[in-house]
């Protein structure tokens, strides 16, 4: 059988800048948050789970994780209105939410998220993805761009650290593109 996966970031160069995208947000977060209101990492599971990991412990200001669950996917399709599954409730009031995100796509997902938390009346909300499929945005959700994105990708299906396709592959260390066996000749 032909390879199935093509080795699109090493997990070496994954965690490389993963330590970059924490000292830019250290940077930018250092005067306005405390010990008192530190930043809010909200963690999408189960996908960004790695890297929100990862990147939490390289931050060198005050922040504490939650973690929140949007249903989106269903195999390789992108459901239409997302909803959430956990978190929603979560107060945010008058903090700083930035949101460790796997992967934008469609960008649904993160329009959703953004949009909710500003109404549960959050400071700021911003966006941080490791992947960041720019040129696939449905019409209509253009304006959802990341403040931080760890990797721009083009518009194909990965899988690994984190990301799965049908709950496999999360566990591979590094991203690849993922080719399941129908498109194989
Ligand atoms: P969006 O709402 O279309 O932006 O979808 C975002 C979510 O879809 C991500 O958080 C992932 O869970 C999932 N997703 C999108 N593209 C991929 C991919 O290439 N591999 C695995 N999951 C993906
Ligand atoms: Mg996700």
């Amino acid at each position: 059988m032909a390879d199935r996966f093509t080795v699109l970031r090493t997990n070496a160069e994954l965690r490389a800048r993963i330590a970059e995208l924490a000292a830019e947000i250290s940077r930018d977060y250092e005067n306005c948050v405390t010990e008192e209101h530190p930043l809010l990492l909200l963690c999408t599971l189960r996908g960004a789970v790695f890297f929100a990991a990862d990147l939490a412990r390289c931050l060198t200001v005050p922040a504490e994780l939650n973690f929140i669950k949007v249903h989106t996917y269903v195999g390789k399709e992108s459901k239409l209105k997302p909803e959430f599954e956990l978190g929603k409730d979560i107060p945010v009031k008058g903090q700083r939410v930035l949101i460790l995100e796997d992967i934008v796509d469609t960008g649904r997902t993160m329009d959703c998220v953004v949009r909710h938390y500003y109404e549960s009346g959050a400071d700021s909300v911003e966006i941080c993805t490791m992947l960041d499929k720019t040129h696939a945005r449905a019409k209509g959700y253009e304006k959802v761009v990341p403040k931080y994105a760890g990797f721009e990708i083009e518009n194909e299906f990965v899988v690994g650290f984190g990301l799965d396709c049908d709950e496999k592959f999360r566990l591979l260390p590094d991203v690849c593109v993922y080719h399941s066996d129908s498109e194989q000749s």
